[in-house]
């Protein structure tokens, strides 16, 4: 019932984020030789990565969040587990109030180190400003250094009614007090990046990522298909770390 409930509710949300989850799973998983010295989850939410995933074990996890939301699920995971894992740290900021390079610095983050930046789910809400100051603080990240994040498409911004699904969406979004305020053109991503000193290397919407990992199945999936997944390197395109 809950899953028919969503899906019928907020069309394309529910699958877009399972499927979104796993490729963003995969990619840490295989991406910089399989071995990531420095992890960076900006707005990390309720993200499990952390805790869940065999290929974070050797890494330093920053989970760089409001304090609200950071409070609240630090009292989950003292719930759940026994002892907190020693390779995460807590990072608590306010985006719109405090640097994130000072208070990275004072976390621990080494800006020499092999790093993969995680930013899901948060830049549709944020002002351009915001996105272009946090960009630019990613690409002083140690070259061949990766930003995964997530956008909107723009015109769902200026055209919402031509996505299935966006009248619902808007509303939830609207009752509690948020709504989608940035997004970017598909085809302005690559110049978009590079201006801030960062290379695009992939850039995917929901109906490719679902179609990867649900199938033939993804055929009947409708809605979402505004929200994208993009990865970019720090430096110029073949800059890779090894
Ligand atoms: C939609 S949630 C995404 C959470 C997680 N990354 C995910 O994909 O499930 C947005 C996150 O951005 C954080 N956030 C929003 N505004 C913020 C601000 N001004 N300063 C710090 N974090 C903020 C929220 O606390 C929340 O964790």
């Amino acid at each position: 019932m809950v899953p028919w409930l969503i899906d019928s509710r907020w069309p394309g949300v529910r699958s877009s984020v399972v499927a979104r989850t796993r490729l963003i799973d995969d990619a840490l998983a295989t991406s910089l030789g399989g071995q990531i010295d420095q992890l960076v989850i900006l707005g990390a939410g309720f993200d499990s990565r952390a805790y869940r995933l065999p290929c974070l074990h050797g890494a330093t996890v920053f989970e760089v969040d409001h304090p609200d939301t950071q409070t609240a699920k630090r009292k989950v995971l003292e719930c759940i587990l026994s002892v907190p894992p020693k390779h995460v740290r807590f990072v608590a900021i306010d985006f719109d109030r405090q640097n994130l390079e000072s208070v990275m610095a004072a976390a621990g983050y080494r800006e020499s180190a092999r790093t993969f930046i995680l930013w899901e789910g948060v830049t549709n809400y944020l002002t351009e400003a915001a996105v272009d100051t946090t960009l630019r603080w990613c690409s002083r990240a140690a070259a061949g250094s990766l930003l995964l994040f997530t956008y909107v498409h723009r015109d769902v911004l200026t055209r919402p009614s031509e996505y299935i699904g966006t009248k619902n969406l808007f509303a939830s979004l609207a009752s509690a007090g948020e709504r989608l305020t940035f997004g970017i053109e598909p085809s302005q991503l690559p110049e978009f990046l590079a201006t801030r000193g960062l290379s695009l290397e992939s850039d995917v919407g929901a109906a490719e990522y679902r179609a990867r990992y649900f199938k033939d199945a993804a055929r009947k999936m409708r809605g979402h298909e505004f929200y994208r997944v993009a990865l970019a390197r720090v430096g110029p395109p073949d800059n890779r770390l090894v």
